[in-house]
């Protein structure tokens, strides 16, 4: 008997999604490529390991793999993104017929998938962009499913996504067919940037708390589950209270964790991404070079020596610098909403902010009550800075970022993302910015041209003295 689904790539994601869709019952087929000496009979392995995948069909053969599909196959990637991806469809591909689909499951670059789908379309083969969150909990127990592709590849993967994703405090389902070509991807690789400076204000928020609050982990750790029953709610905080307590016979093991953050490329793409179209990501740029720059941990060690102490204790309370932390959040998440709506628009992807607030809700990584909030709010067009009741809030919460980011600049403890939040809000709330001496420069060397305020549409060329 043909199987219903076939998974390439027996990683953590790739078996916990396998588990996952056993669970959910359906058939399946497993490859996982044969390494000699590294990577042997993996997929058997995992039939004899887990009860659910018993019935699974385990292959390091790919035609064989491919021949115990039934038709039109159904077959899900969860390999390293990259070349790799590259690699095993230009294996695959001869393998497969008209109508078949192909999901690509991991973090793929959105220009790569478009580029994957016009030529795997070139074949009449299918090809849906899968963005999933959730890391390996979420890809176990019901991940957050962004897809992108054509609608007929949605409807014939649709069943089996709706099998594994999630379920939102609504009630729905956590699995948008967010529109065509890499939209899915991209909303991904955008839920990723803001997951970025999530983590970074939560850990500013400690860091903030430790050193210049002299609070201990314990206590830190209350503070974030009182911030996690409140409107803050986040899984990120959650767990990161969660870490805070851990300990064992070598004490609180955060203590024991070198203070270098890796990271993969979604990230720096992001930033990328938008930078080449004008969009303002600071938030993930500070979270991301606050990474970057962990990693340079000789240089800091060297130039340590003209940091100020940081053993003063400052008055500032745990709520205001929760107010900070809110409002960190905010603009995190407005500067990326905008990028989503930005390039939605100009790629003609009908992306619904509102339905990937809702997808966005439960299993993947951003998971808040922000998020919840957020839904109503960009429902329809994306308006400045959310709507009036954010607008107020945010004003409400300067005095409290103000105080908090000026203490810790006294200190010399940088708070990247809460110092970039400040920077940026007082920057699009100007409405006079020093841009006339740079447009002035740039027409002085350059004869780039200026824009008179009376004549703001025509360009002119100033003779200025040389
Ligand atoms: C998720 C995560 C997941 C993965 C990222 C993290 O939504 O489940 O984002 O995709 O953990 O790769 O990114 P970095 O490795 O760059 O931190």
């Amino acid at each position: 008997m043909k199987k219903q689904l076939g998974i390439v790539g027996m990683g953590v994601m790739g078996r916990s999604l396998a588990r996952n869709w056993a669970k959910s019952g359906h058939s399946l087929s497993l490859y996982n490529r044969r390494v000699s000496g590294s990577e042997e009979g993996v997929a058997q392995a995992l039939t004899q390991q887990f009860v659910e995948l018993r019935q699974a069909a385990a292959y390091e053969e790919l035609s064989d793999f491919v021949a115990s599909l039934e038709q039109p196959r159904k077959i899900v990637l969860m390999v390293t993104a990259g070349p790799a991806v590259d690699e095993l469809i230009a294996e695959l591909r001869p393998l497969l017929q008209s109508g078949d689909l192909i999901i690509d499951a991991g973090n793929a670059h959105y220009l790569d998938t478009e580029r994957r789908m016009s030529m795997l379309n070139t074949h009449e083969v299918n090809m849906l962009g899968l963005g999933v969150s959730g890391g390996e909990q979420g890809a176990l127990e019901g991940a957050s499913l962004m897809a992108g592709g054509t609608p007929s590849a949605y409807a014939l993967a649709e069943p089996f996504l709706s099998g594994i994703a999630a379920k939102t405090p609504a009630g729905r389902l956590a699995l948008k067919h967010i529109g065509p070509g890499g939209s899915g991807h991209f909303v991904k690789m955008v839920h990723n940037a803001i997951e970025y400076a999530e983590m970074q204000a939560i850990a500013e928020a400690f860091e903030f708390m430790h050193s210049l609050m002299g609070l201990d982990y314990q206590t830190i750790a209350e503070v974030f589950e009182a911030w996690n029953d409140s409107s803050q709610q986040s899984y990120l905080l959650e767990i990161s209270s969660r870490i805070l307590r851990t300990k064992d016979d070598q004490g609180y093991v955060i203590e024991r964790i070198a203070d270098r953050a890796a990271y993969n490329q979604t990230g720096a793409a992001t930033l990328v991404e938008g930078a080449l179209k004008g969009e303002p990501l600071s938030m993930v740029a500070s979270a991301l070079f606050a990474r970057f720059i962990s990693n340079k941990k000789a240089q800091r060690q060297e130039l340590a020596v003209y940091a100020e102490p940081t053993s003063a204790i400052v008055s500032i309370s745990v709520d205001e610098l929760k107010q900070a932390y809110a409002f960190t959040r905010i603009i995190n998440h407005y500067q990326h909403f905008e990028m989503i709506a930005s390039f939605s628009e100009r790629l003609g992807w009908k992306v619904n902010l509102s339905d990937l607030c809702s997808v966005w809700s439960s299993g993947c990584i951003i998971r808040s009550t922000l998020l919840q909030q957020l839904m109503p709010k960009v429902d329809g067009q994306l308006s400045a800075l959310f709507d009036k009741a954010t607008r107020e809030e945010l004003f409400a919460q300067k005095p409290s970022v103000k105080k908090v980011v000026s203490a810790a600049i006294q200190s010399d403890v940088p708070l990247s993302t809460m110092q970039t939040a400040l920077n940026y809000y007082q920057q699009i709330t100007q409405e006079q910015s020093s841009a006339a001496l740079v447009q002035a420069q740039r027409d002085y060397f350059g004869a780039h041209g200026v824009y008179f305020k009376q004549s703001a549409e025509t360009l002119t060329f100033y003779p200025w003295p040389k």
